[in-house]
């Protein structure tokens, strides 16, 4: 397994261009089994991931070709097996669900494992489909889904978690083939939910309200091919807008979405970094006196999750006393550990972690877990004294294209280091 060694210290300034998202690719790709023609989807990125789920639709007998960021995937006949040997590696393959089961009226996909930050439940998933007229039998570890007709119907997708965001994109590709016009309540309002339904809606859905908390979607009788580019991803922008308030003498991210950060942003404002945002880049100013902040995780367009890792490894250093509130996955806090072997020093309080900023970090060994916990540990890296060693990097290539490449690009002195 390669390794990623961190040598602290060094100072990031430049620009570095932000892939498409990994979080919009996987359900639009998904997506294009709704249909026996050719779809083409600019801006993927190369991703474990991605890559995963483009061997899950070839599994299931699409066409797919990638010519470096275009994937253009033909469907014309699927079956409508996913399994657990690939399903296994990615979660997120249950979202081939809704599609064979709009298409193929029945499905069979390994039932996802849990991961680090949780047990990862598909309960409200299976009660949309249900909802929508299908029998749904979990057997030997598979779920399997079989509706003859698909109905329309008025589901509630609100979990005590808060919205599900691959719940309802898998909800929205089963019910745009359903005859009648389908109502989701407590839909989840991401951007990468709004760029699926305006996929589908390329491909011939009739599908309204993306992005609101009610989605009405108008069956129709069969979808078309369709051409898309997904939207640029927020996380790794938001990911290097924390390297740059790390470590940064004027850091910007382009070519994206700023609304779709702005969570992020204001929060490095509120806590004292320079932001300035112009057109589709961003650019950040470091601070040395940067302050502590409360931060709690919420559904679009609250504080997305997905940043709660990398904004404790900046607050480690921030003088005062910050506060992370963890509402979406409570036990995401593998990274609490390991930065803590690092000097941070950190208190864990049921879904909370109570960081008193200390005045520098000191690198060590470290171990990654899941894909944004192992991203905080090279952000955390950066600013260490010595050298940080973060192992199992297999974790960062599942979300980042290229991450040390392009931190290398910004200047950080960083290496990877092949397993024999
Ligand atoms: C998506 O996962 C993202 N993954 C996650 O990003 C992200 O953290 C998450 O949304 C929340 O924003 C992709 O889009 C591929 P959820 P998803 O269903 O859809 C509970 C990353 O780092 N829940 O919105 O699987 C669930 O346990 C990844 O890129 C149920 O209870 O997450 C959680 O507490 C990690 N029952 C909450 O809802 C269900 O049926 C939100 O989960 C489904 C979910």
């Amino acid at each position: 397994m390669d390794k990623i060694l961190v040598h602290g210290g060094r100072r990031l300034s430049g620009s570095i261009k932000i892939s498409g998202s990994k979080n919009s690719s996987l359900p639009i790709l998904a997506a294009t089994l709704l249909t026996r023609e050719p779809c083409v989807v600019h801006g993927v990125p190369d991703l474990s991931d991605t890559n995963y789920m483009l061997q899950i639709l070839a599994h299931l007998g699409a066409q797919v070709e990638r010519a470096s960021g275009t994937v253009t995937v033909t469907a014309e006949k699927v079956h409508c097996v996913a399994p657990y040997d690939i399903v296994r590696k990615m979660r997120a393959s249950v979202c081939v669900l809704g599609p064979l089961l709009g298409r193929c009226k029945e499905a069979a996909v390994a039932l996802p494992g849990g991961c680090v930050i949780g047990d990862r439940p598909i309960d409200l998933h299976l009660k949309g489909f249900e909802a929508l007229g299908a029998a749904v039998r979990v057997e030997g570890g598979d779920i399997k889904v079989f509706a003859p007709k698909l109905r329309a119907a008025q589901i509630d997708m609100q979990g005590i978690f808060g919205p599900t965001v691959l719940g309802t994109d898998n909800v929205m590709m089963a019910a745009v083939l359903a005859a009648g016009v389908t109502v989701i309540e407590g839909a989840a309002c991401e951007p990468e939910v709004v760029d699926l339904a305006n996929f589908l809606n390329k491909m011939g859905a009739k599908i309204e309200g993306a992005g609101t908390t009610r989605i009405v979607i108008e069956g129709v009788h069969e979808l078309h091919g369709a051409e898309h580019r997904v939207i640029p991803d927020r996380i790794e922008a938001g990911t290097f807008l924390v390297a740059g308030a790390i470590a940064g003498d004027g850091v910007t991210v382009k070519r994206v979405e700023p609304e779709h950060v702005r969570a992020v942003t204001d929060l490095l404002a509120r806590c004292g970094y320079a932001v300035d945002v112009a057109g589709d880049s961003i650019s950040i100013l470091a601070n040395g006196s940067a302050s502590a902040l409360e931060i709690v995780t919420e559904p679009y367009p609250g504080f997305p999750t997905d940043m709660q890792a990398q904004m404790c490894a900046l607050l480690s250093t921030n003088r005062g006393t910050s506060s992370v509130t963890e509402n979406i996955f409570p036990q995401r806090y593998m990274h609490v550990a390991e930065l803590k072997r690092m000097g941070a020093n950190v208190r864990l309080e049921g879904a909370t972690a109570v960081i008193d900023g200390v005045g520098s970090l000191l690198g060590a060994p470290v171990m990654a877990s899941d894909l944004r916990a192992s991203a905080a540990l090279v952000l955390a890296g950066l600013k260490a004294d010595g050298v940080t060693e973060v192992s199992r990097v297999y974790h960062i290539d599942r979300g980042y294209e290229h991450l040390d490449e392009k931190l290398s690009e910004l200047g950080a002195h960083i290496e990877r280091v092949k397993s024999e």
